[in-house]
């Protein structure tokens, strides 16, 4: 007789975004006419770099013949991409990254939810709330995050509150905590953390031996001042912070599939009889036994957004992204909704009015409005009473959704 691991039973039947595709697809089959404009997930809409289009197809190019052909590559990256990341994401920024802390992978959907292989299952783990559903579903999976309780929250997760008492800032926990998931600028909520609100986090981290498992992958949203890029702008954050980023949000790479993770050399943790171990040496353990590497092709496409061209190309996409943000922010708060985000971050977090539900909301907005947006709850308990309205459509039907909306 075979056991499956009997954590699966006890997360939710459907991952978030696929619970809404389903519904979506059945108000789709009742109605078939509908125009449905796509709000919810943060899927990009305009196609490539060409940057990274002629990249790709140059690569693509170099396997037909016997002289350029690639088979597997280095598990943790090709040197060409491992070095334009340090030199244009760090050391462009002063921050001392090496090109063997960088480990490419093929998105950091990946990367947040296998990070959890290489750490004990005794390890507290902080979670904010609300929070992209990885961080908790994979700590499930994995099992630890104890059993699912009436109120949503997972019994062995210590939640950190981001809402509007706290100006979506998570305080520091109670009880001692070991591992620390924080994403900024934040999914959901698109609000930030200043330097000095993430040093709070950073010196905690350091004074309690913890790990700080951070979440950048929209940083190139960052519009405003004092708002870190990179938790390594801290002073002290290599010793106890790995990083995580991805080229979907910034260079639409949600179909192409490349991000990377900085697992710095200095940053490291207990073994059970007390050692200090490196986490840069397990994860390149973990990676290049159940990973045989991003695609070639793939990251000269991702290299290639790091052009004098690619750069300009990738502005103009987040730029074009920040546009609709603007205008979603705009039009929600004119129609008399409270919203949060969309400054430094693709994603407006709505206060639903009078209350609602916020699955309800989601049904009202899909069955009434035809516009599908993303229910808070998904996001863990605190983000019930809101809704997520994501900046990635396009123009035209960013402008028809709020034309609907002020109806
Ligand atoms: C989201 O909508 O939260 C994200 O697009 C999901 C993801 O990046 O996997």
């Amino acid at each position: 007789m075979a056991y499956i691991n009997d954590n699966f039973i006890k997360i939710p039947a459907t991952y978030l975004f696929s619970e809404i595709a389903k519904r979506v697809a059945q108000h789709k089959t009742e109605n078939p006419n509908a125009d449905i404009i796509r709000m919810g997930i943060g899927d990009v809409t305009l196609p490539l770099p060409d940057a990274s289009v002629d990249a790709m197809i140059t690569a693509a190019n170099e396997q037909r013949k016997s002289e350029t052909f690639r088979g597997y590559g280095p598990e943790q990256g090709y040197d060409f991409l491992r070095n334009s990341i340090v030199e244009n994401d760090f050391k462009s920024c002063g921050i001392d990254i090496e090109a063997d802390e960088i480990f490419v992978s093929d998105g950091a959907k990946s990367d947040t939810g296998n990070i959890g292989d290489i750490f004990g299952l005794q390890n507290r783990v902080a979670i904010t709330d609300p929070s992209y559903p990885v961080y908790v579903d994979t700590n499930a999976m994995g099992g630890r995050a104890g059993e699912p309780s009436a109120s949503g929250q997972w019994t062995n997760l210590v939640y950190l509150p981001c809402n509007t008492a706290n100006n979506f800032v998570p305080e520091l926990p109670y009880e001692k905590v070991d591992i620390i998931y924080l994403c900024y600028p934040n999914n959901p909520t698109g609000t930030t953390l200043t330097k000095e609100q993430l040093t709070v986090w950073v010196n905690y981290a350091r004074e309690n031996n913890a790990i700080i498992l951070f979440d950048a992958a929209y940083e190139a949203y960052i519009t405003e001042e004092n708002v870190p890029h990179s938790i390594f702008e801290i002073e002290g954050a290599k010793n106890v912070a790995i990083e995580f980023r991805s080229f979907s949000k910034t260079a639409g790479f949600t179909g192409t599939r490349c991000g990377y993770t900085v697992v710095p050399k200095s940053v490291t943790a207990l073994s059970e009889n007390g050692e200090k171990v490196s986490l840069n040496r397990l994860w390149l353990r973990r990676q290049t036994t159940k990973f045989n590497g991003t695609s070639y092709v793939v990251q000269r496409a991702a290299e290639a957004t790091y052009s004098l061209e690619g750069k300009k190309q990738v502005r103009a996409l987040v730029d074009y992204y920040m546009e609709n943000a603007r205008i979603i922010r705009e039009s929600l708060q004119a129609a008399g909704l409270t919203v949060y985000g969309g400054v430094n971050a693709p994603y407006i977090w709505t206060k639903t009015p009078d209350g609602i539900g916020s699955w309800e909301y989601f049904d009202y907005m899909l069955k009434e409005k035809n516009i599908v947006c993303t229910p808070g709850a998904g996001f863990g308990p605190a983000g019930e009473g809101f809704v997520r309205f994501s900046a990635f459509g396009s123009r035209e039907n960013t402008l028809k959704a709020m034309k609907r909306l002020e109806k």
